[in-house]
């Protein structure tokens, strides 16, 4: 399972590429509203992110309509050629993903709550679907169970010739799953033994993941002891 950096922070994200383990980053217009974005800087704020990652960067839209998305899918794509462009499932954001793919160009579709609507996303041509995990949860349902089913439907099928140019992604299927809406790192433990392509995580919650009591407990002992050797 890859990791994907969930936020606009460029700071947060400077960091945790220098972790290593960071393949892309998404972000949402709650995101850049935390990082206290302003409309006029947001092209500008995009760039950055995207010369600080390899991989993918999801900039999501926010025209309800097919033609307003696909006005700022295409301007989002023209910005870097690491741009992923998010876009809401809905059945404008089904038509807007078909014609960006129909360009070559990659969608993240967001807001992905079941089997059904994953499957339309992956036919439109959408090289990643993104379940939301947490916010299931948030409503007494288990998040971890309907990733589950997304990843075990989608990787029934092959859709790489409804990809960008037949992008071909992991397992032959043509689109990744991205489980999105992580809280924990128990969600991602989850999202990894069910077979999630991707997780895209919070800054907190990614070094939460490096964290573990015996390691800290074991790094303290081994420095006690190498004291010892020293006075020895
Ligand atoms: O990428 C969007 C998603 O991760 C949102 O998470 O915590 O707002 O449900 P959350």
């Amino acid at each position: 399972m890859k990791f994907f950096l969930d936020t606009a922070s460029l700071e947060e994200i400077s960091e945790a590429v220098s972790w290593g383990a960071v393949a892309g980053v998404t972000t949402n217009p709650t995101l850049y509203a935390r990082v206290g974005g302003k409309l006029q800087d947001f092209e500008q704020h995009i760039k950055k992110i995207c010369a600080l990652v390899k991989g993918p960067v999801s900039a999501e839209v926010t025209a309800p309509d097919t033609a307003g998305m696909l006005a700022e899918g295409r301007a989002l794509a023209s910005l870097a050629d690491n741009v992923a462009v998010k876009v809401p499932l809905t059945l404008d954001g089904l038509a807007a993903t078909r014609a960006l793919a129909n360009e070559g160009i990659e969608v993240n579709m967001t807001l992905v709550f079941s089997v059904p609507q994953a499957i339309l996303a992956a036919r439109a041509g959408a090289r990643y679907v993104s379940p939301f995990v947490g916010r299931f949860d948030d409503i007494a349902e288990d998040g971890i169970e309907q990733l589950s089913n997304i990843v075990m439907a989608l990787g029934n099928y092959d859709f790489a010739e409804d990809g960008p140019r037949g992008t071909s992604g992991p397992h032959g299927r043509g689109v990744e799953v991205i489980a999105a809406s992580i809280r924990n790192p128990n969600h991602v433990t989850q999202a990894a033994l069910v077979g999630a392509d991707i997780a895209t995580v919070p800054f907190g919650v990614l070094k939460k993941c490096a964290v573990h009591p015996l390691t800290t407990n074991g790094l303290a002992a081994f420095e006690a002891d190498w004291e010892k050797v020293k006075q020895a």
